[in-house]
């Protein structure tokens, strides 16, 4: 039988996951003009795939609508679990269900959060619902060589290095590698 048969996907795709400090949550509507400030920032936009310097509020909503409908993609937004403030988003992407197979991307918007363990343990949330909530087996992601505070985040929570992309990333004139770390369930 498929697996798809086993997701109530409206049921996951309300889920709060509470960890640590954290607690990731559905994205909403709410949530997007603070995301877009994020995003823009580029001090937080160097670590990311896309430049989204010219995002706008119209499309961000309309991302976030193709998100909650599609059956392969999970946003959250990343909650102080104490204050309630809302400091970044995670998301599961490109879910394999033949494969059981996903892709993880995080980012801590909220600059004051950095290096706190707000991102340990939304990673940590992360892959609880991946792995026991959409059982999957397995979670790829891709991180510049030169994001050595997430490299050792990942690598801390068990991502291991699997391949480099040499010098695929232009940053400032250079070209920098690109890391592809993996997780299993154990
Ligand atoms: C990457 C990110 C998720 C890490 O979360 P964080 O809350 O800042 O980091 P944590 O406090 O959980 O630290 C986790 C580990 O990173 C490492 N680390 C922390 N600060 C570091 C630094 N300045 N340099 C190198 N490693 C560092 C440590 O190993 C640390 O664990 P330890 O202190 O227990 O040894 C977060 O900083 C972030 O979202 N940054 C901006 C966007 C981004 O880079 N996203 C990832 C794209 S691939």
């Amino acid at each position: 039988m498929n697996i798809k048969n086993y997701i109530d996907y409206r049921a996951v795709k309300k889920l709060k996951i509470y960890e640590g400090k954290v607690v990731i949550r559905p994205l909403t509507k709410n949530d997007l003009a603070q995301t877009i400030k994020w995003l823009k920032d580029p001090e937080v936009n160097k670590f990311l795939t896309n430049d989204f310097n010219k995002l706008t509020l119209e499309q961000e909503t309309g991302w976030l609508k193709e998100m909650n409908g599609s059956l392969i993609d999970f946003v959250f937004a990343i909650d102080d679990k104490k204050s309630k403030k809302y400091i970044g988003n995670c998301g599961i992407h490109k879910v394999n269900w033949e494969n059981k197979t996903c892709e993880f991307g995080i980012v801590i918007g909220d600059k004051n959060y950095w290096e706190k363990k707000f991102g340990s343990d939304a990673i940590k949330a992360a892959i609880k619902f991946a792995f026991d909530k959409l059982n999957l087996l397995k979670i790829k992601l891709y991180v510049y060589e030169y994001n050595t505070r997430a490299i050792n985040a990942y690598k801390k929570h068990g991502f291991e290095v699997k391949e480099i992309l040499i010098k695929d990333h232009l940053y400032k004139n250079f070209y920098w590698n690109t890391l592809v770390m993996e997780i299993k369930k154990e």
